[in-house]
């Protein structure tokens, strides 16, 4: 099915592994134009960047920290300067500082706020301008399972938000031809920092749920790939649960 994503321009954050690299080489398959941005893990994005290039992509990487909003409106310009603009913008990257309510410090909030919902925010605000000169945007962010089901109070505090974000963003922008959409995943295999907890521990998935196994991060890409291409324009200001069934909306 023709997606419609031939040439768009496809800002993804947090690019370098898992749900973020699966969603790369997802838009490279449509024929998007791609800039690709991590934190710190610039090998990790190469291997992405090279991914994508193999699949007949152009690529740009930047190193972004998208709780800096300087960082990230250099971002958007090297993107800017590199193809004309951002189309699609998928705020993918987090971190997981997570533990006991009472053993997380102030420092432990703000990384967590920065990277889950400061970041959604600024990169908004760098892309939507150019978004709605051109009449046509899409942005995706990510909530997740902690919002719904509690796991991680700072976590499911910040998650929650960007469910707000993404429906204050979506009734301000929709005129706009501007669509914004959120994806509450759970229980994705992938790579994790050493130290850091899954939200969903390998031994801890439940034989009794509906679907008992992790998902794949190509699953939440090709939703992700949906949501920004030409069949989704009349979808906007949701929340989209791929999670095997472990809550039912
Ligand atoms: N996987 C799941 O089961 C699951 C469940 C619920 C929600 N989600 C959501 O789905 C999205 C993708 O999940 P994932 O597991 O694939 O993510 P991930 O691999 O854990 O994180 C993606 C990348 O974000 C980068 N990052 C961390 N802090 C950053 C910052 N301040 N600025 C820029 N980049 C930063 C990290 O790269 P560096 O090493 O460069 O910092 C990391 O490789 C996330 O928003 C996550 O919250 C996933």
């Amino acid at each position: 099915m023709d997606m419609g994503l031939t040439d768009k321009v496809v800002l993804i954050t947090g690019a370098g592994r898992n749900i973020g690299r699966a969603t790369a080489e997802a838009f490279a398959a449509e024929g998007a134009r791609l800039v690709l941005t991590t934190r710190r893990s610039d090998s990790l994005l190469q291997e992405t960047a090279a991914a994508c290039r193999a699949a007949g992509a152009e690529v740009v990487t930047a190193l972004c920290d998208v709780g800096d909003e300087d960082q990230v409106r250099d971002a958007v310009q090297a993107a800017e300067r590199a193809f004309g603009g951002v189309d699609v913008l998928v705020n993918n990257a987090t971190n997981r500082v997570q533990g006991p309510f009472l053993s997380m410090s102030n420092e432990d909030w703000r990384a967590t706020a920065a990277a889950n919902l400061d970041g959604p925010i600024f990169a908004s605000r760098a892309v939507l301008p150019g978004m709605v000169e051109r009449g046509w945007g899409r942005i995706v962010n990510y909530s997740g399972v902690s919002a719904y089901r509690g796991g991680g109070a700072m976590k499911a505090a910040v998650k929650l938000g960007v469910v707000g974000l993404t429906r204050g963003l979506a009734r301000e922008f929709g005129k706009h031809g501007v669509t914004v959409n959120a994806i509450a995943p759970a229980s994705i295999e992938g790579e994790r920092d050493p130290g850091t907890e899954r939200d969903v521990d390998i031994s801890g998935i439940d034989p009794r749920l509906p679907i008992p196994r992790f998902g794949h991060p190509e699953e939440v890409a090709a939703l992700v790939v949906y949501l920004c291409g030409k069949h989704a324009g009349y979808v906007t200001g949701q929340t989209f649960h791929i999670n095997g069934g472990e809550i039912l909306q």
